[in-house]
């Protein structure tokens, strides 16, 4: 990683791009430190080319296939390391295996439309700046239109809205992406997965075609203040819709891993029913009686799980960790790592776990965006599952079928009916006598609606 990326990261609040950079290894396959990468956990990964990647594998040659995934094939390889490491000298020539994602063989019969890239330019306006609805580590997100049945390009404000991916050319982490992607969402769907509408592959130009979520993701809307401050019960409800996404994904016969739970991948439609998005990192799960996989750290800081950043082994459960950083976000309003922030607070996680064990500090970390307006048991209740959530043990965390549940039962707490707000009610009205503010409103919303002057005015 470049001493300016490192820079720009840390004078950034929002840059989530250079948030997922900065827990992997970039650049081009030279072993580089940085403050960041200077463990020695982080030097066990190495990005290789593709030209270097044909090689060890005679250019995808069948006959070394030792292995099919949800992802793809996996070639046993030949590496060449020149380089002493450990203190362990392979002499020249060594033996790996590597694992190349390629697309699936049959994603041509899949449910996708394989676009050309001039019908994407159509759609998108030839990627009019306006058209851009944000920007990640890989890529850049434009709006576009398609006819609803045929999919051929429509002129703006026709037809069926998509969000339409366009991948850095340059970027050769944004292949492997694009592949997983491409292969994961042709295999699953579920309602709250976001839908893959298609893709194009054309020359080194690769985007990929999304069902538009029109409230887009849930950053925007936490952080970024998009619209008015989202209500208790709908955070609760996005909470829940991201929490069934996951489960679904963990689930026995999937067995998947998403490793990119983050705000910015919950996506939300008019109704702010959640879907999770980004699944270019996702791996299949650990199998035969393993309890995690050893893998590259990839993710994003802030909301990997701290096995998976110190060790490199994944779990299932590094998942819910992620997720309880999620509802943490959604409950504070605050990103998980701000540099802007005062340094007692920069961290969330470390700053927030001493509120959230305690039931009388638990309001002085909710979002004042929500004016109060939540019930104290349920906030109680959430603060207990974040808790179990960050778990410094995988298995000490729930799984996501488990947080499914809680966070229904926490949805099924109602309010205390506010006495300061427009759904006073007349009955109300007796209690709160001594507060004048409550009273008057409470007397003009009476007298609005029934025309009766219920109280005299004081
Ligand atoms: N299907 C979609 N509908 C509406 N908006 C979307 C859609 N997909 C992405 N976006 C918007 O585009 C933004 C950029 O998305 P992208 O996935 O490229 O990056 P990111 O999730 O912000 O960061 P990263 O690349 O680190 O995952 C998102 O934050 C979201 O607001
Ligand atoms: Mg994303």
């Amino acid at each position: 990683m470049h001493e300016e990326d490192l820079r720009y990261m840390e004078n950034s609040s929002t840059s989530s791009s250079m948030d997922k950079r900065s827990i992997h290894e970039e650049d081009h396959g030279e072993w580089k430190d940085s403050p960041l990468s200077s463990s020695s956990l982080y030097k066990q990964c190495r990005v290789f080319s593709l030209a270097e990647i044909k090689l060890a594998t005679n250019d995808f040659d069948d006959a070394l296939v030792i292995g099919k995934g949800g992802f793809g094939k996996v070639y046993k390889g030949r590496a060449i390391s020149d380089t002493k490491k450990d203190g362990c000298d392979s002499g020249g020539v060594a033996t790996a295996s590597v694992q190349v994602v390629q697309p699936s063989e049959d994603i041509s019969t899949q449910n996708l439309k394989n676009f050309t890239y001039s019908e994407l330019d159509t759609a998108t306006s030839n990627f009019q700046h306006d058209r851009l609805i944000g920007e990640g580590a890989f890529g850049r997100v434009f709006k576009g239109w398609l006819d609803k049945v045929t999919y051929t390009p429509q002129k703006a404000c026709d037809g069926l809205p998509v969000a339409i991916k366009k991948l850095y050319p340059e970027s050769m982490q944004g292949l492997e992406e694009w592949q997983a992607e491409v292969n994961f969402l042709g295999k699953f769907s579920h309602p709250n997965l976001v839908k893959l509408l298609g893709y194009c592959q054309e020359n080194k130009k690769l985007l990929l075609v999304y069902e538009y979520m029109q409230k887009e993701s849930l950053d925007k809307h936490l952080f970024r203040k998009l619209g008015k401050a989202l209500p208790w019960y709908t955070r609760i409800k996005i909470a829940i819709g991201a929490a069934q996404g996951l489960a679904f994904l963990h689930n026995i016969e999937n067995n998947v891993i998403c490793r990119d739970v983050k705000t910015s991948n919950i996506l939300l439609d008019e109704e702010f029913n959640a879907k999770l998005s980004d699944f270019g990192l996702a791996k299949l799960g650990p199998t035969d009686g393993e309890t995690h996989l050893s893998t590259c750290i990839m993710g994003t800081y802030g909301y990997a799980a701290p096995e998976y950043v110190v060790t490199g082994c994944l779990y299932v459960k590094s998942d819910v960790y992620g997720f309880g950083v999620v509802m943490l976000e959604i409950i504070t309003g605050l990103q998980v790592v701000d540099p802007n922030r005062h340094a007692m607070k920069r961290n969330l996680v470390d700053w927030a776990r001493p509120f959230l064990r305690n039931k009388k500090r638990i309001h002085s970390i909710m979002d004042p965006r929500l004016e109060h307006d939540y019930p104290t048991n349920a906030a109680h209740k959430v603060a207990e599952l974040i808790l179990t959530c960050l778990e410094p043990f995988p298995d000490d965390r729930p799984s996501m079928e488990e947080i499914v549940l809680g966070l229904q039962d926490i949805n099924a707490i109602k309010m205390k009916p506010r006495k300061s707000k427009a759904n006073t009610t007349h009955e109300e009205l007796s209690v709160s006598l001594d507060n004048k503010l409550v009273y008057q409103r409470s007397r003009s919303l009476v007298q609005q609606y029934s025309g009766i002057i219920p109280y005299p005015e004081r």
